[in-house]
Formats: structure tokens, C-alpha cells, sequence
């Protein structure tokens, strides 16, 4: 099989000045993943490198520079599954970790568990080789500036609202960053595979788990169906099991770039939720969408390398 490489990094109303970043950012990303596919790497390696590289780049909501929840805290969920043999690792809520799909992967290839949340997750990472930081090493002043200005307007706008109830909806407007990070990619050997990290959502409560880790919800591999990363609100994401949603759509004969605008229709449609998808088959067939304004892309083929803010928009 020739390899292909897809990555995803974030979708929100993006705005212009942050643009070349973003674009710059999931660049490095495909560099990085596509490195271990051309040598011949296998798929969780390349799925794992790109992912690695955004959580590094403080561009994105994932790992160092992550929105920062309620106590002003970094919190990260990440999840990596394998296309051939259904096993997968994830963590949630974990705070001293600054690669978080790194101990995801730990867990897929050296646990027999799934999901380690917390302490229990950083402790695990830690003795299977993981690199720990303090919380604050993973918390940059533009977040620290983010969140106040964020509780400053939620204070304004609940002393205005007093007689009514919060709208959760109107707290996560497309607006809002959703820069949540994933890749899916391809194998010479025909195999598929998916990762996706976070940092959730802006001043999120403590233990707050949004979809990105949840197998099926931000991310799922089958060879038999398809690879999928989602990023966006959370929640409506995972009250529609999005990523499993679409790996059948595949599955059931459609092409994954149908898929993927299916899923985006869905999600609008269903819950109201926002956000953005991509989707791998084990041909090398490929569908990015997004129902927000803008979503960082990058895609790699034996024929083609692109990045871009916009595609398949609804
Ligand atoms: N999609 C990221 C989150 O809501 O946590």
C-alpha cells in the first residue's frame, strides 16, 4: 500500500492572525509522521509522532499551551487506537504530563487495560518511561490571560442573566477555540490507525472529560471500517459516539470523504454541536470537514502534500 497521512488541528472561527501558525503547525505535524511511514514505520508510530509535534507546539489545545480549566489547571485526555487489532490506550484528566498520547501508546502496547484517568495514569506513564513535568511547566501567560478574560465576561454576562438558567450552548460558541489535535494514517502494510490529544475546553470543571479520548467519540480505528480523529464540543460529540458513527458509514460502503460531511450534518442537525473530522479507509481513501468557519488541515500522499484552514466547509 502507498502510505497517506492526515492530521487535524482544531476548528473554530479561527481567526486570520492565527492562521499561519495553525497552518505551520499541522505542516510540522505531517513532516513528522510521514517520516516513520516513508521508512517503512508502522502506523501507530507515524499516528503518534504527529500528534507529539502538535502537543509541543503551543499553537494548539494540546498538551503545554492547553486552555486551562476552572482552577486554573491543565488537564489532558488523549487516545491512540490500532485499525488491525482493535487495541487502544488512553488517558484522561492527567496533569503532569506534557505528551500525553505518549503514555496513551504505553498503555496500548504494554497494559492490559485501556484507559488509565489521573494519578494512576501519570504514575503508569512514569514507570513505563514517560516524561513528567509540574502542571505549571504545561501552562503559557497567553492561557492564564485567556481564562480571566473569559470568567471576567461569564460574571458579566450571568450578573445580566440572574433570573435565567446558564445556556450551555451559547458558553461554547464556535468562536471558542477548539483546538484539539489528531492524525490518522496509513501503513505500507495496509494498516490504520488514529490519535487524538487535548486539553478540553476553556475553564472546563475539574475531572472534566470531553470526547477526545472516549474510543468512538473523538477517535476509533478498524481496518475493516475507518480511521477517525474528531475535534470541536465535546459533548455533543460524544452523546453521538461521532468517530464509531462514521467508521460505519464507511463501513457500510460509503466513501470516507461522504462520511465525514455526513458526520458534520449530523452533528449540526442532531445537537446543535460544532466541530470537525478526518477520515482514513484502509484503500487510502480520504474525507476533512469541518461545520465551523475554519479547521487546520494537512494531508499527505505518495502524489501530494496540502495544509490548509478551510475545506468541505457545510
Ligand atoms: N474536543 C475536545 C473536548 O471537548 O474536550
Amino acid at each position: 500500500m502507498n502510505p497517506v497521512l492526515v492530521v487535524h488541528g482544531g476548528a473554530w472561527a479561527m481567526p486570520d492572525d492565527m492562521v499561519e501558525a495553525h497552518i505551520n503547525g499541522v505542516r510540522n505535524a505531517i513532516a513528522a509522521g510521514w517520516k516513520v511511514l516513508e521508512r517503512g514505520g508502522s502506523v501507530l508510530d507515524a499516528v503518534e509522532a504527529s500528534v507529539v509535534i502538535m502537543e509541543d507546539d503551543e499553537t494548539f489545545d494540546a498538551g503545554r499551551g492547553s486552555f486551562l480549566n476552572r482552577d486554573g489547571k491543565v488537564q489532558l485526555d488523549a487516545l491512540i487506537m490500532d485499525g488491525a487489532t482493535l487495541r487502544a490506550g488512553g488517558v484522561g484528566c492527567v496533569e503532569r504530563l506534557p505528551n500525553p498520547v505518549r503514555a496513551a501508546r504505553k498503555i496500548l502496547s504494554e497494559s492490559p487495560h485501556v484507559y488509565f484517568v489521573g494519578e494512576g495514569a501519570e504514575r503508569f506513564a512514569a514507570e513505563h518511561g514517560c516524561e513528567l513535568c509540574r502542571n505549571e511547566d504545561l501552562i503559557i501567560p497567553r492561557e492564564v490571560e485567556h481564562l480571566r478574560r473569559y470568567q471576567q465576561e461569564l460574571g458579566q454576562r450571568e450578573k445580566a442573566q440572574s433570573d435565567s438558567a446558564p445556556d450551555g450552548n451559547n458558553l461554547f460558541a464556535p468562536a471558542v477555540s477548539h483546538d484539539t489535535v489528531g492524525a490518522v494514517a496509513l501503513d505500507r502494510n495496509g494498516n490504520i490507525a488514529a490519535a487524538t490529544s487535548t486539553g478540553g475546553t476553556l475553564n472546563k470543571a475539574p475531572g472534566r472529560l470531553g470526547d477526545s479520548s472516549l474510543i468512538g467519540c473523538g477517535c476509533y480505528a478498524n481496518n475493516e471500517s475507518a480511521a477517525v480523529s474528531t475535534t470541536g464540543w465535546g459533548e455533543p460529540i460524544m452523546k453521538l459516539v461521532l468517530a464509531k458513527w462514521t467508521a460505519d458509514r464507511v463501513a457500510a460502503g460509503n466513501l470516507p470523504e461522504w462520511a465525514a460531511q455526513e458526520a458534520m450534518n449530523y452533528l449540526k442537525q442532531r445537537v446543535n454541536g460544532h466541530g470537525g473530522i478526518i477520515v482514513l479507509d484502509a484503500q487510502g481513501q480520504f474525507g476533512i470537514a469541518h461545520n465551523t468557519p475554519r479547521m487546520a488541515w494537512g494531508l499527505k500522499t505518495v502524489k501530494t502534500e496540502e495544509a490548509g484552514v478551510e475545506r468541505n466547509t457545510i
